[in-house]
């Protein structure tokens, strides 16, 4: 290991190096856990028009005027075909008691829809009953980043519900509280 990361010690620990390595990689993962978030569900169409809905922690504000979201859409996922310029879709910010959901749309090939209730928001995108807060948006813009691409959504419509959010911290879901 390079000198440069044995020197600096901080509270004992010494820096590690997030490359090219199965523990590097997993040490990135597991700092960037330290990060606690709130979880969205994006809702929206496939080119073929099928409804499709993805877990998303990497959400964030961008700017306040023009109203602007950011996330970021993994390449390896099945989605990553949706989202082009222009397109509808939507911000479920997930309440204290969506687990499930959260669970539901993170999974891969199922009927992700079934059995939950949603109302139809602007050109019908999906809206997942429960949440705390929803964002109506057009892609405004996407961006390359490495294994995921940025995402810009231009914010057209939104629900302040006001529920208590659900987390995500240390790889785990949990309620506030
Ligand atoms: C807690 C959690 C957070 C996630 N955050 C993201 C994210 O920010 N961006 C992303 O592209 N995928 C994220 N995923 C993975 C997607 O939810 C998952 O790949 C997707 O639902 C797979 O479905 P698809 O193949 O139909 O796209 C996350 C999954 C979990 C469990």
């Amino acid at each position: 290991m390079n000198e440069s990361f044995t020197l600096l010690k901080i509270e004992g620990r010494t820096g590690e190096d997030p490359r090219d390595s199965a523990e590097g990689y997993r040490n990135f993962r597991n700092a960037l856990g330290q990060f606690a978030t709130g979880v969205t569900v994006m809702t929206g169409f496939s080119p073929n028009g099928d409804r499709f809905g993805i877990t998303v922690t990497s959400f964030n504000s961008l700017s306040l005027d023009p109203p602007l979201i950011l996330w970021s859409l993994g390449r390896e996922g099945g989605s990553f075909a949706c989202f082009q310029a222009g397109t509808p879709f939507a911000v479920n910010v997930l309440s204290s008691g969506q687990k499930d959901m959260a669970e539901r749309f993170a999974r891969v090939g199922i009927p992700k829809f079934e059995g939950v209730a949603t109302q139809n928001g602007l050109d019908g995108v999906p809206l997942i009953a429960g949440a705390s807060a929803y964002f109506e948006c057009l892609v405004e813009a996407r961006y390359p980043g490495g294994d995921h691409d940025i995402v810009v959504g231009r914010v057209r419509r939104l629900f302040n519900i006001g529920k208590d959010p659900l987390l995500f911290h240390k790889g785990a879901l949990r309620p506030l509280g």
